[in-house]
């Protein structure tokens, strides 16, 4: 056996742990395949006495994961303990300044400085490797970088927050408002401690931008991610989209377009017999799309113990072979800043409103829609209360700069009674 690959590891939490116990387990198969051992030699955590379940006495023990970074007697510095700025930025510039190659489970610090980062380690000779801050233990990162290299990617999709995904679909199974199902996720340990991450689209934004820098070969830029979460999704809105054939998912869309790289995390309707419409739970999904390959569609867990500690694994690998792939699949400094563009690719979109029960009403609402130049594919009064009449719509493509202008002058019309729903139907 040559010489073996040495790991520090700073963070002992889920993912830590899950690293621990592949590398014990499997230590003679990583060898074998990798064609040299993989050592953990040294780890960080906060609390040296919390007991993990897992055996570290043959490890060194680092207080401070910026000491870990620098130690001589490691090779790799992997960074599982999350925060973009803070002790994870600081130990993961220490380890690129002291030779180390990098391998993080951490959107949020990528998503933020990954062109930075992904910069200083390859003027540095190292590498950054990110698998499993992306979908947990899909190989999506390693998918664009390696296995789709030869295409122009024309669209990357996802849903990739298993929480958010969790909410809508059991919502929709047990007929639960969003409040109900997020206290349930919530006691059951599924949201992050500030569950805006997860609810607010944030998480998965940072998970989008990333690949939009892979996809696209522009700088990260996780402020350009048009964001909205799921806490306005009623069940009322996912019954209504079911009965015509669609589920509601939190949907990440990156496109480039004639205007500007688009990058959106939305709720958005899809087709209930798509891959995407049957992705249920905490499951995540990505869709890729290239011009060569057309499409193909990644399905696993998006987050948990093994599955990520399973996407770490697969980068550790790469590195103890000697596979040295750039951060964002291309070298960093050729990045180029994207223009961002907003809503650019136009879309049906789904409208919930409701009119006062007076004939014409709806007249008025077909005209705000026509003056704003935007046509009816389906309408529907569905129900019927005493003053109120809840009508559905479904618009042909339109951008959504043109349903703004019409949302606006619903309000002119004095027929429609609250702020109507919008929803966008995404072509999948
Ligand atoms: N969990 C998942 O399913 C998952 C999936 C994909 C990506 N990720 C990403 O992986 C990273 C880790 O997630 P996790 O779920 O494993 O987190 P976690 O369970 O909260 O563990 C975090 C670990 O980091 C340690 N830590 C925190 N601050 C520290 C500091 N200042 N110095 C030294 N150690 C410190 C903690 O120490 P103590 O244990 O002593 O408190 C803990 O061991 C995050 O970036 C997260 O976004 C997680």
């Amino acid at each position: 056996m040559t010489t073996p690959l040495r790991l520090g590891i700073a963070g002992l939490g889920t993912v830590g742990v899950g690293i621990v116990r592949i590398v014990q387990k499997h230590s003679t198969l990583l060898a074998t395949r990798a064609g040299r051992p993989i050592e953990i030699v040294a780890v960080s955590a906060r609390s040296k006495t919390k007991n993990r379940d897992v055996d570290l006495s043959k490890y060194e023990w680092e207080d401070n994961p910026v000491s870990l970074a620098k130690r001589a007697d490691i090779d790799v510095f992997i960074e599982v303990m999350g925060g973009h700025e803070g002790p994870a930025k600081d130990a993961t510039e220490a380890a690129i300044a002291s030779g180390k190659d990098i391998v993080s489970a951490n959107k949020a610090l990528l998503a933020i400085h990954g062109q930075a980062l992904a910069e200083t380690a390859e003027q540095a000779g190292r590498v950054i490797r990110f698998e499993a801050a992306v979908a947990g233990g899909i190989p999506v990162v390693k998918s664009m970088t390696e296995g789709l290299a030869g295409n122009e990617i024309t669209r990357v999709m996802g849903v990739m927050n298993g929480s958010c995904n969790y909410i809508l679909t059991r919502m929709e199974d047990a007929g639960l408002s969003y409040d109900a199902v997020f206290d349930e996720a919530n006691q059951l340990g599924y949201l992050e401690a500030d569950p805006e991450l997860d609810v607010g689209g944030i998480d998965a934004g940072h998970k989008l931008a990333l690949l939009s820098a892979i996809a696209f070969g522009t700088q990260v830029d996780f402020d350009a991610v048009e964001l909205e979460g799921i806490g306005s999704v009623t069940i009322e809105d996912i019954h209504q989209a079911a009965d015509m054939g669609y589920k509601i998912k939190l949907l990440g869309v990156a496109q480039m377009t004639g205007r500007g790289l688009e990058q959106r995390m939305s709720p958005c309707l899809v087709p209930d017999t798509s891959p995407l419409g049957q992705l249920q739970g905490g499951t995540n999904m990505v869709v890729l799309e290239g011009d060569a390959v057309t499409q193909i569609v990644l399905r696993g867990p998006g987050a948990g113990e093994g599955p990520t500690a399973s996407a770490v694994m697969g980068d550790v690998m790469d590195i103890a072979r000697g596979l040295r792939v750039s951060t964002f699949g291309q070298p960093a400094k050729t990045l180029r800043k994207a223009r961002a563009a907003r809503a650019a690719v136009a879309a049906p979109y789904y409208l919930r409103m409701q009119l006062i029960d007076k004939p014409g009403a709806l007249a008025k609402v077909a005209h705000a829609l026509g003056e704003a130049g935007i046509s009816i594919d389906r309408m529907r009064q569905y129900g019927h209360e005493d003053t109120a009449a809840p009508v559905l719509i479904v618009t042909h493509k339109t951008t959504r700069t043109a349903l703004e202008e019409a949302l606006a002058d619903f309000k002119a019309t004095g027929v429609v009674t609250c702020d109507p729903v919008a929803i966008r139907i995404e072509a999948v």
